[in-house]
């Protein structure tokens, strides 16, 4: 899979050379590309961004380098999925990484001060399927960590580059509920004792009490998803 991200802070994306993604980057199963928003700019002092029409405060992020970018990050690729996040987006979700993770290419638009042009979404149109996407209901300062978010996410559903394909069954939010709690050695550590069934070798009684747990625990810290 080919990600571009697009971003006035490409230093922002140094930490995607670490650990998982940044291996499966090495193996080329990832080709992730940093770009700065200003290469596309023409003037002196790289500007990407203008006062908004209509006034109010803040900077609005200007069309054109946005459009450049885009222009030469879409060429021969065959409609490619252009994401923007932003807080006004679709909320992302498990089924969103997962869906994501079935594409060719991804290009990643992230948005600065009071966010960009709004004609650059209808340009985006016209170059592949736009998804406007957000972290959560709260804001940040702009669309960088929440694309680092959404690569991770996504990344780690590409085949090959978990090396456990069994880790990402059961998982919290891949069938709808929380993870059980998990356990390790010692089997009491500070008076504390791992649950008598764990100990056992009864995996059905094992599989069984998971499944509890996983329901107890979404009741209690999640009720909304067991509405879905
Ligand atoms: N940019 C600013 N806030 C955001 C959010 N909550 N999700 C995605 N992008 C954002």
């Amino acid at each position: 899979m080919r990600i571009d991200v697009v971003s006035i802070f490409p230093s922002y994306f140094d930490g995607l050379t670490l650990s998982l993604l940044g291996k499966a980057r090495e193996s080329g199963i990832l080709d992730l590309r940093i770009h700065d928003l200003r290469d596309w700019t023409s003037d002196r002092h790289r500007t990407v961004d203008d006062t908004p029409y209509g006034g109010g405060a803040g900077m609005v992020m200007k069309p054109e380098p946005w459009a450049l970018a885009l222009d030469d990050l879409a060429a021969g690729s065959d409609r490619p999925t252009i994401i923007f996040p932003s807080p006004a987006g679709e909320v992302f979700h498990q089924t969103t990484a997962r869906e994501l993770s079935e594409r060719e290419h991804l290009i990643i638009g992230c948005g600065r001060y009071e966010g960009i042009d709004e004609r650059v979404f209808e340009y985006a149109a016209s170059l592949g399927e736009v998804r406007l996407v957000s972290l959560g209901d709260y804001v940040l300062n702009g669309g960088e960590v929440a694309a680092m978010a959404m690569i991770e996410a996504v990344g780690r559903l590409i085949p090959g580059v978990v090396g456990n394909p069994d880790s990402l069954v059961e998982e919290s939010h891949e069938d709808g509920l929380l993870e059980y709690p998990s356990y390790t050695k010692p089997s009491t550590w500070r008076d504390r004792a791992v649950p008598g069934v764990l100990l056992s070798g009864n995996h059905a009684a094992i599989a069984a009490w998971r499944r509890e747990q996983q329901l107890a625990r979404t009741e209690s810290r999640r009720p909304d998803l067991l509405k879905d």
